[in-house]
This record gives structure tokens, sequence and C-alpha cells, in this order.
């Protein structure tokens, strides 16, 4: 049997305040927000892995087909005998760099979301008895305390997720990956690309609505931990292109004036009609946009490596 781990470096109470905090201070300001991260309760990423087999949404299909032809490249220049995956959720593209990877010692999967790691460790461990996992689970956001596994170390960031963090967020966050790498270690970063409005506006807003389901998922998260009385369904998802900002922002906009109690803060939050909440940036990149963001956080890209539909790009990169 391989040996598997899960540290808890959120403590519950840590994550109970921490929603706390984000949900105090994104409902009083206008306008209103809320951190995607909620999004990840077991439910929330379940609907996550629904949406990446749905026919619009093409990021994880154009990672994937990367993955698949770098693998073994990837393996052979960064020799990892330790990948740590912040992010990782079902690990399930992962697998293709599990497989490359032959000297592999330690996998370190980091994610907010419990069930997601639970899952993920019990299909990777019944494939691969030899492998160690040691899951965390983690905000990547705040400081990191990895395991003491073997070198060189591959920290891999996947699913486009760090165009979820605002420009200033994914400033800080590059500098604590690159304050996590040795001599000899190395990213690799994946981004979604700048495209055709109608395409990424309908990865973010598909037919069968499960990512509406996915955006109001959020609400239910706090209905449930801080005892509010959002209705979801006074709530209708938006997906909208931002061209000078080039992301994709959803928001959840009141269908009628509604005020949501939430008891475990002591207040009441008026919406009125039509008023939109952002849920989440999806921010698309270009190739000198992200080795400019990797150089500001001491970082030099060396590889740039895209789909043949030049719709994502995994890059990798190593500390100057
Ligand atoms: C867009 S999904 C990508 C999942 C997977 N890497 C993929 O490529 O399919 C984002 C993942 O990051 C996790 N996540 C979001 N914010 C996080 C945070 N601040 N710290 C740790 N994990 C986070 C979520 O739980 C989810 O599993």
């Amino acid at each position: 049997m391989s040996p598997f781990l899960l540290t808890r470096t959120l403590p519950e109470d840590a994550t109970d305040a921490a929603l706390r905090a984000d949900v105090l201070h994104g409902l009083t300001r206008c306008p209103k927000t809320l951190p995607p991260k909620w999004f990840y309760d077991a439910h929330g990423s379940e609907l996550f892995e629904e949406i990446t087999r749905l026919p619009e949404y093409y990021p994880t299909r154009a990672e994937r087909e990367i993955l698949i032809d770098r693998a073994e490249e990837i393996a052979r220049v960064s020799g990892a005998r330790t990948l740590i995956e912040l992010g990782s959720g079902s690990s399930d593209k992962t697998r293709h760099l599990l497989d490359a990877l032959p000297g592999l010692h330690s996998y370190v999967p980091v994610d907010v979301s419990e069930s997601a790691l639970r899952g993920a460790a019990e299909t990777l461990l019944a494939q691969r008895t030899e492998l160690s996992v040691h899951a965390l689970i983690a905000d990547f956001t705040g400081g990191l305390a990895l395991p003491g596994t073997p070198g060189p170390r591959l920290v891999a960031f996947l699913g486009g997720t760090i165009g979820n963090l605002l420009p200033a967020e994914r400033a800080v966050f590059l500098r604590s990956v690159r304050s996590l790498l040795s001599p000899g270690d190395a990213l690799l970063l994946g981004t979604d690309l700048v495209k055709d409005e109608k395409v990424l506006v309908a990865a973010y807003d598909d037919a069968a609505g499960v990512t509406a389901e996915f955006d109001r998922n959020v609400l239910r998260v706090v209905n449930r931990e801080l005892g509010a009385d959002f209705d979801p369904a006074d709530f209708e998802h938006v997906a909208l292109w931002d061209p000078e900002r080039e992301w994709i922002e959803m928001r959840l906009r009141a269908r009628s004036a509604l005020t949501v109690k939430i008891p475990a803060l002591d207040l009441v939050v008026p919406f009125e009609a039509g008023e939109e909440m952002r849920t989440e940036v999806s921010a698309k990149f270009r190739e000198e946009g992200v080795r400019a963001e990797l150089a500001g956080a001491g970082l030099r890209l060396d590889q740039w490596w895209t789909d043949s539909g030049e719709r994502f790009a995994l890059s990798l990169a190593t500390a100057v």
C-alpha cells in the first residue's frame, strides 16, 4: 500500500474566519464581490469537473493536449522527484505528468477542497501503488508550508487558475512561488489565451447551465456556513468579456430588488433589481504578458508550448 498523508494547514476556524471576512468585505462594498475560492465545497468541486467535460469548455481539453505532447520533455528537463500541484482539484490531467516522470518520489497536491483531494488521492493510489502522496488542505495564496520531500521539485499550477487572481494578487502569488523554488526546481504554469469573445463567453456560459449552477453554488456555501437566506433562484448567471482588462467576469445579477440576511455576520444586505455581484475574474493571457509577469517575480520563461488550436499555453519557468 502506498503512503497517503492528508495535512490540514488551514484550521477549520481559519477557513470560517476567512469566509466571514471575505463575505463582510465583499457584500458591503460597491460593486459587491465574492472571491472564487468559495465555489469549491464538495458540490462545487463536482460541478467544476462537470464543466471540464462540457463541449464549450475548451481549456481542459487544450491543456490536456499540451500535457500529452510535452510530458516527456517536461520530465526530462525538470528531472522532478517531487511534483507539487497548486489548486490540484481532481488531479485528472496530472496523471500525464505522473506517468512521464520516471524518478518521481512524491506528489503533493494542494487545494482548499478536501473532497477533491481525497477523491484524487483515492484514484491515483489505486493505479500507482509506489507513489507517496502528501495532500495539503491549504490556501495557495497564503504562505505554504510544504513537506520535506526530495528535489528537484516541479511546482505545477494548471487549469488557468492563475487567471482567477487579480493582477496585483498574481504578482504577490508569483513571488511566493519563486520563494519556494531552489536551484534546479521549476514552475509549470497553465494559462488560457486571449481569443475570440464568442468562444470565451460560451466557455463561461454553457447551454446546459452547469456554469450557472457553479456560479450560484457560492450562495449555497454562504447559506450553509453563515446561516444566510440567499435564494439562488433569485440570481441570474452572467458572463462578460472585458476587452481592456482581457478577462472574463462571472457575475450574479439580482432578478428583483431583495434583501438577504446573514445572521452570523449580523448583516442585512440589500440588492437593487438588476444589481450585479462579481464572483470570478478569469484573465486571459498573451506570451509577452506571461513572460513579463514571471520576470517581475524573478522567474525566467524557458519554454512556451501551446495546443494545436493556440487556445491555451503551458510555460516552464525557472528562478533567475
Ligand atoms: C479552476 S479549478 C482547476 C482544477 C485543476 N487544477 C484543473 O486544471 O482542472 C481551481 C482549483 O483550485 C482550487 N482553489 C481555488 N482557490 C484556491 C486557493 N486560494 N487555494 C487553494 N486551492 C484553491 C479549487 O478548489 C479548484 O480545485
